[in-house]
Formats: C-alpha cells, structure tokens, sequence
C-alpha cells in the first residue's frame, strides 16, 4: 500500500557502516524525480550527485542534523552513503518562492524511491547554501536549496501521535519518536 511506504519513509540519521550507494542509484533516483510535476513546466531544478568519499566528508562537515538531540548524529561511521544537493539553476528562470514547492516535490519523491529500495535519508535544509557551493564548486548561478542525504538505516524511528508536543525525541535506546498530529486535528 501506498501509505505504507510513506510512513516507512522516516528521516534516518543513522546509516549501515560499508553500504555503498552506487551513481546509478543516486541517477536513478533523480530519473524518478523528473517525471514530477514542476510550476508552469519550467523544471528550473538541477541535481548534484555526491558519492565520493572526499567529497562527502567535506558535505558533511556543513550540515547540521537535529541540533535539539543534544548528540552526533550522524554518530561516526555511521555516515551517509551518498547526497544529492537540488540546486536552482538561474539560467533557467529567476528564484521565485514558487519553485520551492518544486523542490519538495522532488525532494519526496527522491526519498519515496529511496524507500521502495530499501534505502532511507534525511532532508538537510540547514546550511549555507554559499559554503556548499564553494565546497562541490557549483558555478554561479546554480543555487543549492535542498540537501538528501540517503543511505542504509541503522536506527529505528517510530511515528506517534501528538499528545503534548511535536517535536521529536529518543529515548534510553537511541529509539527516535516522531509525533504526527491526528487526523481529526488536521482536517477543517
Ligand atoms: C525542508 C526540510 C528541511 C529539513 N532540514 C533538516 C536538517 O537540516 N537537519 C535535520 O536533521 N533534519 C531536517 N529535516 C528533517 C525533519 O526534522 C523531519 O522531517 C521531522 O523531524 C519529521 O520526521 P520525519 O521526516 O521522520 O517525519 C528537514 C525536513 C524538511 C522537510
């Protein structure tokens, strides 16, 4: 079922040890992302593929993964596999708020296929899109918005429901909870 695989696509910060993710993977997950919908058509996105182990380290070192945990995460040698960092290209039409709707589009859309393959990842909104630019030499004008990070899980993430709060917590195991508000509290 559908839903099945969106709820199984959690956001990981944990990654299997020794699992590679190949450039195939990472293209065939952008092969996916291109058949989603785009505002007016423009398809303004571009994709850098990460997968080198030099230029991951150096990718890592600039985002920032759930700061209120208090811990490193991802814990060392529990990297991710691979990134794509969607870009903007302002050749092909000007920044507008709009077309970030395309990145998330495209952004779940990549994690959803993940998912299908047993792979899991976390969405990195939190960098400075000028210190990745210069760290993956992406020439002007091409603009990072939106950082996935895929990999193998190597931690256990359960979905509940909000009670108190929404934000999410880990308890004595690393298990890592993420609170949804209910259906009835959604809909209007
Ligand atoms: C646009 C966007 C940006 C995000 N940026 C970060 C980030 O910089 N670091 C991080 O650890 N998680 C980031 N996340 C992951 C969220 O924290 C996560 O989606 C949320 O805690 C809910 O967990 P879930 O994805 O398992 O439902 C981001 C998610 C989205 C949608």
């Amino acid at each position: 079922m559908f839903k099945d695989l969106v709820k199984k696509s959690r956001s990981y910060r944990s990654f299997q040890p020794g699992k590679t993710l190949s450039l195939e993977v990472l293209r065939e997950l952008c092969d996916t992302a291109r058949f989603a919908p785009a505002a007016t058509n423009l398809q303004p996105l571009k994709y850098r593929l990460v997968y080198k182990e030099e230029e991951r380290k150096n990718l890592l070192a600039l985002t920032y993964w759930a700061g209120s945990l208090g811990i490193k995460l991802p814990p060392d040698g529990h990297e991710p596999a691979g990134y794509i960092v969607i870009c903007h290209d302002t050749s092909l039409s000007v920044e507008k708020p709009i077309f970030l709707m395309d990145v998330g589009i495209a952004a779940q859309t990549m994690m959803l296929a993940a998912a299908e393959r047993r792979l899991g990842g976390c969405m990195l909104g939190a960098f400075k899109p000028e210190d990745v630019s210069a760290c993956l030499g992406l020439p002007e004008g091409l603009n990072p918005k939106l950082i996935l990070a895929f990999g193998t899980p190597d931690e256990t993430v359960v979905l509940t429901e909000v009670k108190d709060r929404v934000k999410y917590y880990r308890d004595e195991h690393n298990v890592h909870y993420v609170p949804k508000r209910s259906l009835d509290e959604i809909i209007l």
